[in-house]
């Protein structure tokens, strides 16, 4: 069993331990922003090709002092590069966090480098040259106190990137945030549901998907782990062909939503038929003020514009207040989720949240509120 360590974004770190676990992880524990876990080469494919809530799984390989560059760039020395990386393969290093010493992630990040080509030279006389947009290895460096960790990132490009949105709308909803939102309202594909702010789809899209049992890596092109030096093909290809044979083919209820804007809501569709969902999800451009429910009950979940700036928080007031209007005049029998990061707008819903859960969006702290309608 090989140790891994799964980011995700701050405040999902019980929900992604939860899907872990029914993905196949043991020896689950969560982090701030992470979670630890165990399992093998096959559940590793199967976390990159199946998790929605985590950005990128990494595989620790050494714990090295790093109270000043030096430390960090012997420690980097002693590791056996050789087994990673082959000087005809190139590399990237990210790095993450700081100390007093280490506190710029560029510097750091070039220590490492430096010393993983200086001691290829040392053995080979050739080196790796640094790609930082397709490299064959990614390490992964984070600093916490005086220590080290160095890991190989298994993903490559953030796992929220599912490969189905090149179009986007203003202020469009990570993917793995909106698929983690799906699961706090404990929504499941019997239940109808309807974004009526949907922007360029993300809510409806990510809920197709898991309706579909659509594994949500199917739209890469590739994961880092495909350029590792022990990639099994053949248990990759079995991986993908058992997500292959596993999808639904029809959604039991409604999965749509609307939105005013034409041609936010056209990025949606695009979005919708690059993941094959195009004619099963229900998109229309419907002024909030003229929605209708699509079935007797179900569950909304919408993030409306928060503002930034006084004057635009200002404009949005009217806009909460309709959300709330319409919920309570058309939607009775619904349970209604509004997502927003601004405290004083959310009260001009004007009904009473059964519950609030907190989130983060990006960097910004913001309440899941929850409406009962009846
Ligand atoms: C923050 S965005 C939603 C982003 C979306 N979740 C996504 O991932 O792309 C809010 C959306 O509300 C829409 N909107 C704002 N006011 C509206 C109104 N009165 N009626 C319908 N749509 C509205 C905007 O056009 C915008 O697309």
């Amino acid at each position: 069993m090989t140790q891994y360590f799964a980011t995700v974004a701050r405040g999902l770190e019980a929900i992604a331990a939860q899907e872990l676990e029914q993905l196949g992880a043991t020896e689950i524990q969560t982090q701030f922003t992470g979670v630890q876990f165990k399992g093998d080469r096959a559940l590793l494919y199967r976390v990159n090709l199946w998790a929605r809530t985590i950005f990128r799984v990494l595989m620790p390989i050494a714990e090295i002092p790093a109270g000043n560059a030096q430390q960090l760039y012997n420690g980097t020395r002693d590791i056996a590069w050789d087994d990673y990386l082959s000087p005809n393969e190139t590399l990237a290093v990210n790095c993450t966090g700081s100390n007093r010493q280490l506190n710029h992630s560029h510097f750091t990040a070039l220590q490492i480098k430096n010393a993983i080509v200086d001691q290829q030279r040392d053995r080979v006389g050739k080196r790796s040259s640094v790609d930082t947009r397709d490299p064959d290895l990614i390490i992964n460096a984070h600093i916490y106190k005086n220590t080290c960790t160095l890991s190989l990132d298994s993903s490559g490009t953030s796992l929220h990137r599912r490969g189905y949105r090149p179009a986007m709308g203003l202020a469009p909803l990570k993917e793995s945030l909106a698929a983690a939102l799906l699961d706090m309202t404990q929504w499941r594909s019997e239940l109808p549901l309807f974004d009526p702010l949907c922007g360029s789809g993300t809510i409806p899209i990510e809920a197709g998907l898991k309706a579909l049992n659509i594994a949500p890596g199917l739209f890469r092109d590739r994961f880092a782990f495909e350029g590792w030096p022990d990639f099994d093909k053949e248990l990759w290809r079995n991986t993908l062909e058992a997500a292959q044979d596993s999808q639904i083919g029809e959604f039991p209820a409604f999965i749509g939503g609307s939105d005013r804007d034409p041609e936010i809501l056209s990025q949606a569709e695009i979005n919708a038929k690059n993941c094959g969902l195009r004619d099963r999800l229900q998109f229309s451009v419907t002024e909030l003020a003229d929605v209708q429910p699509p079935s007797p009950s179900g569950i909304i979940l919408c993030n409306p514009p928060y503002g930034k700036r006084v004057g635009e928080v200002k404009k949005l007031e009217g806009l909460y207040k309709l959300l709330g209007d319409i919920f309570k005049q058309r939607f009775k029998g619904w349970t209604a989720y509004i997502l927003t990061g601004n405290k004083e707008l959310s009260k001009k819903v004007g009904l009473r949240a059964s519950q609030r859960l907190p989130v983060y969006n990006g960097t910004i702290p913001c309440t899941l509120l929850k409406y009962e309608l009846y």
